[in-house]
Formats: C-alpha cells, sequence, structure tokens
C-alpha cells in the first residue's frame, strides 16, 4: 500500500499554551488535525466558561488565515469550580469537557483537586448533562514510586469516582501501562482513553539508559517494554474505546533542558507519519483511520469530519526544530527514519 485515504483526523488531547508559543505550535496542529481538545492548564487555569470563550477566541485570532480548526475547549476542574457555570458553558456548545489534574501532578496543576469529595457535586452534574471528565490518572504521594502512579490511581481514585457517580463519562487520558490498558477494556462505553503517540514508540530505557534524554521526558513517565507494548496492541486493536490523544506539549529546550526540565514531548508536527508508521508495522494500518478520526468522535457524540487527509509512502520533509518567540522547541525524535508523509 502506498496510499491511504482517512477521514480528517482530531487531536484528544492537546497542550496549545497562549501567546507566541500557540502562535508557533498551533498551524502544526490544524496542517493534520480537524478539531482538538484543549487541555486548559494555562497560567493562571482556563477554570470560568468566561476564561474558556476568551482563550478559544484567542486561538482562533493565532489561526493563519485559510487555516481551519475547531478548539474543542476544556475548562480545569477546581476544589472552588462553579457547577452552575461548567453547565451553563456546557449547554452554549462551548466546552466539551471538564478535566481532572490530581494538584502537584504536572505541568500547572497546583490548582487542581486533592480532595476528591469537595469536587463531587461537580461530577454528579456532569454526569447528570452527559459532560466527559478528562482525567490525569496519577496519584500524587511521594511515598508511591513514579512508574507506580497511574496503577496505583486507577485503584485508590478513579474506580471510586466512577462507582460514586455511575454514569459519569470518563476519559483516561494518555494511558500508560497494561494496568489501564486492562481496567479500560473492562468497562462499559461510559469510559474512554486516549493514547499519545510518543508512548506508542518510547519505553523508560528510551529517556535513561545510555544519558538522559530530557526531549522524552513527559507525564505520566513511559513505563517498560511490556507496557509500550500492550499500548500497541490497544491502539491497533480497532476497539473503539481507545482513541488519539497526542497530548503534544510544546516546552521551548531552555525549559527542557535544565536541572530541573519540563515535562512534554512535542508531537503535533510529525504525529500522523509516526503513527502511519507504527500501525503499519504491526500490520494494522487498516484500524489507523478508527484510532485517528472515529472512535474519539463517537465516544464524544460529534460528527466525524467529512473532509480527509491522505498519507504517501514517502520520506516527510519535517523540521527538526519549530521556532518561536520564547526561543526553539524540539520535535519528537521517534528514533526511526519515518516513511509515511502527509500529502
Ligand atoms: O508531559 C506532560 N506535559 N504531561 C502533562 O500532563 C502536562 C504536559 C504539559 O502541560 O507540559
Ligand atoms: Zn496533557
Amino acid at each position: 500500500m502506498t496510499t491511504l485515504t482517512i477521514a480528517r483526523p482530531d487531536d484528544w488531547h492537546l497542550h496549545l499554551r497562549d501567546g507566541a508559543m500557540m502562535r508557533a505550535v498551533l498551524p502544526w496542529t490544524a496542517r493534520d488535525f480537524a478539531r482538538a481538545i484543549i487541555m486548559p492548564n494555562l497560567v493562571p487555569p482556563v477554570v470560568t466558561g468566561a476564561q474558556a470563550a476568551a482563550y478559544r477566541d484567542r486561538i482562533l485570532s493565532a489561526l493563519p488565515d485559510g487555516m481551519a480548526f475547531e478548539p474543542l475547549m476544556t475548562l480545569y476542574l477546581t476544589e472552588d469550580t462553579d457547577a452552575d457555570d461548567v453547565a451553563a458553558a456546557h449547554e452554549s456548545g462551548l466546552v466539551k469537557a471538564v478535566k481532572l489534574y490530581p494538584a502537584g501532578a504536572t505541568t500547572n496543576s497546583a490548582s487542581g483537586v486533592t480532595n476528591f469529595d469537595t469536587v463531587r457535586p461537580v461530577l454528579d452534574r456532569m454526569a447528570d448533562i452527559g459532560l466527559p471528565l478528562c482525567v490525569h490518572g496519577e496519584v500524587t504521594d511521594h511515598d508511591i514510586d513514579i512508574f507506580d502512579r497511574e496503577a496505583v490511581f486507577i485503584d485508590r481514585i478513579l474506580d471510586p469516582i466512577r462507582r460514586t457517580t455511575p454514569g459519569l463519562r470518563v476519559v483516561m487520558e494518555h494511558i500508560t501501562t497494561s494496568d489501564a490498558v486492562d481496567y479500560a477494556s473492562a468497562q462499559d462505553d461510559t469510559l474512554g482513553a486516549t493514547i499519545t503517540t510518543h508512548h506508542l514508540v518510547i519505553n523508560r530505557n528510551h529517556i535513561l539508559a545510555g544519558g538522559i534524554k530530557p526531549h522524552y521526558y513527559c507525564l505520566p513517565v513511559a513505563k517498560r517494554e511490556e507496557h509500550r507494548l500492550a499500548l500497541r496492541k490497544a491502539a491497533t486493536s480497532g476497539e473503539k474505546r481507545f482513541f488519539l490523544g497526542t497530548d503534544s506539549a510544546p516546552h521551548t529546550d531552555a525549559n527542557k533542558l535544565l536541572p530541573c526540565g519540563c515535562a512534554g514531548c512535542f508531537t503535533a508536527p510529525n504525529t500522523l507519519p509516526i503513527l502511519a508508521q507504527v500501525f503499519e508495522e504491526d500490520g494494522a494500518l487498516d484500524k489507523l483511520e478508527g484510532f485517528t478520526s472515529k472512535n474519539g468522535p463517537a465516544f464524544y457524540g460529534l460528527p466525524v469530519n467529512a473532509d480527509t487527509l491522505t498519507l504517501t509512502k514517502s520520506a516527510p520533509d519535517l523540521p527538526s526544530h519549530v521556532d518561536t518567540d520564547d526561543g526553539p522547541v524540539t520535535v519528537f525524535d521517534p528514533g526511526f527514519d519515518l516513511h509515511w508523509r502527509v500529502t
């Protein structure tokens, strides 16, 4: 097979940032994706409907002329979130999900949730109105090993939340373990799970063996090879609950290459060439469209995009860095030569 045409993909988990960074990275997403779920972890976070509306306007004004892209906005859940404001933002069509960050779990998560009982009324309301909760699934306890934080979160936080608020639609974001794949696979269709590009490609050796590779550091951190293989199997299975959320998370090289560097892999420019190669290697090119373009809309109750995207088998011409007014941002290096290009 040398060309593949699929319904235009969407990205169900994206960090666009703001200002100069957003202006530089947004065209890379808009080139290949029709829509994206926009993460709200700005400083300060996007908490209210009014803040989400203003952020959406800034995104649309940063979009280059002639490019089409629909930002699907989210609200950042805090212990002070007002359920009425959330419901109104959903009702107006502005907001497509609410994002739960356990406080301290990752970049700009300080305003997240510590006591999960405090957000119960908001979650109950979301269950009533069918608004999904996107979950960063890691506990933050210092005594829990970072490689175990996702599995412990599922047992201690996620499953209890789903039992206490039945019917709540939940997306397990950027899953990284076979534990998460197994949990997701055993649930009903109120549960979806996104998988990133980079977690299909790297395991923890890529970060740590033979010298530390800051550009491979992200959260949740990549795990053992057996977990990467479980994610590959889930993504390429065609199973509807698994869909693409790149978690493309740009940071300047200056902020990545610090003694305490930022977490995030910037995959927006080369996600589709990488995924085509991953699915091809696993003999599952026929499942790529489900993962990138169909399963996500089905979960969110949105139509599949009417236009298409074509991949052709030839080496893509992609930059290793994207320049921003804040400094260069390194594009995720999959560690192999790419041989599919978006045409
Ligand atoms: O690697 C990550 N980067 N994981 C997250 O959860 C946040 C993100 C970011 O905003 O940089
Ligand atoms: Zn993220």
